[in-house]
């Protein structure tokens, strides 16, 4: 789906034209990916809007940037503030926000210390990202993710989604909606841009962060609600198979959010319907992602901008 724009960009803490925010072919980031990023929900309320879990998105900017030695200019509450404001500004939600800090025009040598970094907010609307109501129909990636001690899973880079397109377009070419991929070691991992979770009589399974997963915020938040609620929760490796005889199986990023998945490789799982345990979380998240349940775990920060779109669970 093309990008639908809005109005303002956030650059360096001033607000520019959406036209006006661009960069030259030379700057770093377009060849060597020296990018971190974000990706970031606003959900509308009955009253309003609110940003999920954005001081938790922003610290892991941070910490990303930190990874790669980049020195961002602006504090925690500086960023937050940040995207509040472009979202006031462009007066749009529900929308997905994306901060970016990168490597400008400055040399054109690998090392990127002699590149400035630029830091960029930019909000839009973006809908459902995996179709298929009833669960996605998935398949394992011929691609693995990125080894350990190669290019840092825990970073949220820019360059690590080449790995991604490389499991997304697979998948697609093939009839899927999306792949999942294993670590080097053949456990399985994430999916291009989603954690994987998985249940197994009662049991709530997702890889640890040592399986080359990204820590996902969604990932926290669904760990949470789980234990909340009561299930038994465990992060631990997760062979392959253990996915095709699994009794549920779903995604969730900030992009998918809770998505379903119906089945892997062809092999349908459960009984090819939504699990009653991925309902139950998803239900939940939902909830407090829209202002229908109390936010108990304090995960939303108010934006001043009515939704655009009638809030339901
Ligand atoms: C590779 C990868 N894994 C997992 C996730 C899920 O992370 P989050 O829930 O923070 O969006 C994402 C999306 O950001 C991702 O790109």
């Amino acid at each position: 789906m093309p990008i639908q724009t809005t109005e303002k960009i956030w650059r360096n803490g001033n607000l520019i034209a959406w036209d006006q925010a661009n960069i030259h072919v030379l700057s770093h980031v377009i060849h060597y990916g020296s990018s971190v990023f974000e990706g970031v929900r606003c959900y509308g309320q009955p009253q309003g809007s609110a940003v999920f879990r954005l001081p938790e998105h922003m610290q892991r900017l941070l910490d990303s940037a930190k990874i790669y030695r980049m020195e961002i200019p602006f504090t925690l509450e500086e960023l937050c503030a940040g995207v509040v404001d472009t979202i006031e500004a462009n007066g749009v939600a529900p929308c997905y926000i994306r901060p970016i800090a990168l490597r400008g025009y400055g040399e054109i040598g690998v090392n990127p210390k002699g590149s400035p970094i630029d830091v960029y907010i930019a909000n839009f609307p973006w809908g459902k990202y995996l179709a298929g109501h009833g669960g996605a129909d998935v398949c394992i990636s011929s691609w693995n993710r990125l080894a350990p001690n190669t290019m840092p899973a825990l970073a949220k880079a820019g360059a690590n989604y080449m790995n991604s397109q490389l499991i997304k377009m697979e998948a697609e070419a093939n009839g899927y909606q999306e792949g999942i991929a294993l670590d080097v070691n053949g456990l399985v991992s994430e999916g291009s841009g989603e954690n994987v979770f998985v249940v197994r009589n009662g049991v709530l399974f997702t890889p640890p962060l040592g399986n080359s997963a990204l820590s996902g915020i969604t990932r926290d938040s669904v760990l949470t609600i789980a234990r909340h609620l009561g299930c038994r929760v465990t992060e631990q490796a997760i062979p392959r198979e253990l996915l095709y005889i699994a009794d549920e199986v779903f995604f969730t990023g900030t992009a998918a959010e809770v998505q379903g998945i119906r089945s892997i490789d062809r092999i349908v799982i459960g009984d090819g319907k939504p699990g009653e345990i991925t309902k139950k979380i998803s239900d939940e998240f939902y909830g407090i992602a829209n202002g229908l349940k109390p936010d108990k775990f304090g995960w939303l920060t108010p934006v001043k901008v009515d939704a655009s779109e009638e809030v339901t669970a």
